[in-house]
């Protein structure tokens, strides 16, 4: 089993809300034991070290992978969790965040929070007394950069050093994408159409964690997949963002990932979504269900790199 080491004492009791305040080494340790818990379960083999916790899980938001695989998660690392829709608890009719992150921590173990505003995830890990990870907010998808960092290093045997290309709206997955690349040394590129780049606070943030490696912002989809190894897009209207969806078809229509626009890429390519995916929207149905793609082994990923994560935050390896 992956060695107890400063690294992972510095994990136990963490929130993880985004990878902003998550060292290289730590996001590395994260990957290793995300491994080694895949490996093991691929074994058949049983590894229960949060035998007796209780996971809460706050959905705002629609969710099949985030809450599938940390339900399954947590009950394979022998624990339970709780699946708390905001519609359901006190939390949607008023009741403040602080409170139900106080009341909360007195039963559970771990809270995973999916929700509309950063500023309300970070409000709760501020009153709660656990671990609390962020499943999506409008800003950031910080666990399913883990899968996705999990996912290059197993086809691609590495991460300093490539070159990812997001293809799309600046949101929360290109948010948190470009700084786990940032963090791992990768060369990052994303191109969108004016007024849809990412967020210019976080990209200023990146560039400064980027030290090796480029971070490149560009309205011109070729120029992004120039030379790049990993292809990644997603929706282009959000969970939120469903009234702009026939105006976003229309702007985003040359951002569409397809093969003409992959004859710029690296031959041996990925190709990476988060999914849920809208097929010959954001990409050619060609392309995600082609032999580049790499998107089921990725979503797969979430259950291993979820499962590292809470046994991390809320067990320590
Ligand atoms: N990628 C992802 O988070 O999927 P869900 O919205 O299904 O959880
Ligand atoms: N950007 C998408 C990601 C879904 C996993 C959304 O926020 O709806």
């Amino acid at each position: 089993m992956i060695k107890q080491n400063n690294v992972s004492s510095n994990l136990i009791g963490r929130d993880f809300l985004t990878l902003t305040n998550y060292q290289p080494e730590e996001i590395m340790y994260l990957l290793e034991l995300a491994k080694e818990i895949k490996q093991k379960q691929k074994k058949g083999e049983v590894y229960q070290p949060l035998k007796g916790k209780v996971l809460g899980l706050i959905f705002e938001k629609s969710s099949t992978r985030t809450r599938v695989s940390f339900e399954t998660g947590i009950y394979q690392l022998g624990g339970t969790g709780l699946f708390l829709s905001s519609s359901d608890i006190q939390l949607g009719r008023g009741e403040t965040i602080a409170d139900t992150a106080k009341v909360l921590s007195s039963y559970l173990d771990g809270i995973m929070i999916r929700t509309f505003a950063q500023s309300d995830v970070e409000e709760l890990a501020k009153n709660a007394s656990i671990p609390v990870m962020n499943g999506l907010t409008d800003l950031y998808h910080p666990c399913q950069v883990l899968a996705d960092l999990q996912t290059i290093q197993e086809v691609k045997g590495t991460l300093a050093g490539l070159k990812i290309a997001y293809i799309g709206d600046g949101n929360n997955m290109a948010h948190s994408l470009m700084l786990g690349a940032a963090k791992m040394g990768m060369d990052f590129s994303t191109a969108a159409p004016e007024g849809y780049l990412p967020d210019d606070s976080i990209v200023k943030e990146a560039k400064a964690i980027a030290n090796q490696s480029s971070i490149t912002i560009t309205t011109d989809p070729k120029e992004a997949v120039k030379d790049a190894d990993v292809i990644y897009t997603d929706v282009w209207a959000s969970m939120g963002q469903e009234s702009e969806q026939a105006a976003r078809e229309k702007l985003f229509a040359a951002y569409q990932v397809n093969e003409e626009l992959l004859t710029h890429a690296k031959s041996d390519y990925i190709f990476m979504h988060c999914l849920p995916a809208h097929r010959e929207e954001e990409v050619a149905t060609a392309i995600i269900d082609g032999s580049h793609s790499v998107v089921f082994q990725e979503a797969e990923n979430r259950l291993h790199a979820q499962k590292a994560l809470m046994v991390a935050l809320m067990a320590g390896a």
